[in-house]
């Protein structure tokens, strides 16, 4: 599996998804392309088509799935970055959306996305069966309050304030590791995987999307804005409790390691073809972006 070639796919398959859209509402969908067009990782949908990839050889068949699940990123990174949430001017390289359209027409375009991926996923569903639901529910839970919002609610009332370590690891697993782990549960269920691979596969998702989290508290501190493409120290100056102001930079780096390990441990256990996952859950670790 080509990573290169496949994130070249998505970033094709996403620009070109909204450029007919839209009339007299034309403004939205130029918002909506905005942020998703400027840049990013795409790591959430390489996962969910390299995941299904191993059960399944024509990943373009979840390609639509794969971008709904971007597009719910996207807009989550936009809500993110309001004045009335990180208050951030920096994203993918680029101003955020609320910096280039205002505030109004921000939230909506990421009400729009949120929106626009629940009906690429209904989409898919029609005319087809049970796994295909299984896994568009998957993704819209983790999502929710009990997935990415449960996680960015207890980080927005936790700023300012001492939380508990089993509050920061419920906070940092919901907020980034619930996506990320439906991304992988998803390609695997829409690719047929057996059910005690769905489990390990869930082991790896909760590991690797709390590695993620760490790690993006860790560049948080250690960035380069230039490279990292948002601004950095953005924790500290809204006053948040990370994993960095609860164990150190060091530790930090150590329990990266660690969960690193155990993710391609657990893939060595699924004895199937993850050479493509292992190889993005080295990257993650040492990415500078
Ligand atoms: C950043 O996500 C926000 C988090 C959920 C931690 P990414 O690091 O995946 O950002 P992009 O998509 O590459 O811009
Ligand atoms: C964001 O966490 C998680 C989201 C659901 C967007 P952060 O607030 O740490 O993400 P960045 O650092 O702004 O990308
Ligand atoms: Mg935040
Ligand atoms: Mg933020
Ligand atoms: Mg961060």
């Amino acid at each position: 599996m080509d990573t290169v070639a496949l994130k070249s796919e998505i970033d094709l398959w996403l620009m070109e998804y909204f450029s007919k859209k839209g009339t007299y509402n034309r403004k939205i969908y130029d918002a909506m392309h905005y942020s998703l067009d400027v840049g990013g990782k795409r790591i959430r949908p390489i996962l969910c088509c390299t995941t299904y990839n191993i059960y399944k050889k024509n990943y373009q068949n979840v390609m639509s799935v794969a971008c709904a699940i971007e597009m719910i990123h996207t807009y989550s990174l936009i809500h993110d970055d309001l004045p009335c949430m990180d208050d951030d001017d920096l994203r993918r390289g680029h101003p955020t959306n609320h910096k280039v359209f205002g505030e109004s027409v921000a939230v909506l375009a990421g009400d729009g996305l949120l929106n626009e991926a629940m009906s690429i996923m209904f989409d898919y569903c029609i005319g087809k069966n049970q796994n295909e639901i299984v896994a568009c529910k998957l993704i819209s839970d983790s999502a929710g309050p009990e997935g990415m919002i449960g996680g960015q609610i207890v980080d927005i009332l936790s700023e300012g304030t001492k939380i508990s370590y089993d509050t920061l690891r419920y906070m940092h697993k919901k907020k980034t590791g619930s996506l990320i782990k439906a991304s992988i549960l998803s390609g695997a269920i829409l690719g047929n995987a057996q059910k005690e691979e769905i489990e390990k596969l869930a082991d790896f998702g909760e590991k690797l999307g709390l590695a993620f989290q760490i790690k993006d508290d860790i560049l948080d501190v250690t960035g380069d804005e230039n490279v990292l493409g948002k601004n950095i120290n953005s924790d500290i100056d809204n006053n948040k409790t990370t994993f960095i102001t609860t164990f150190g930079l060091e530790e930090c780096k150590n329990k990266c390691k660690i969960l690193t390990t155990e993710c391609l441990d657990i893939l060595k256990d699924l004895k199937k073809d993850t050479k493509s996952l292992e190889d993005i859950t080295k990257f993650l670790l040492h990415r500078e972006v």
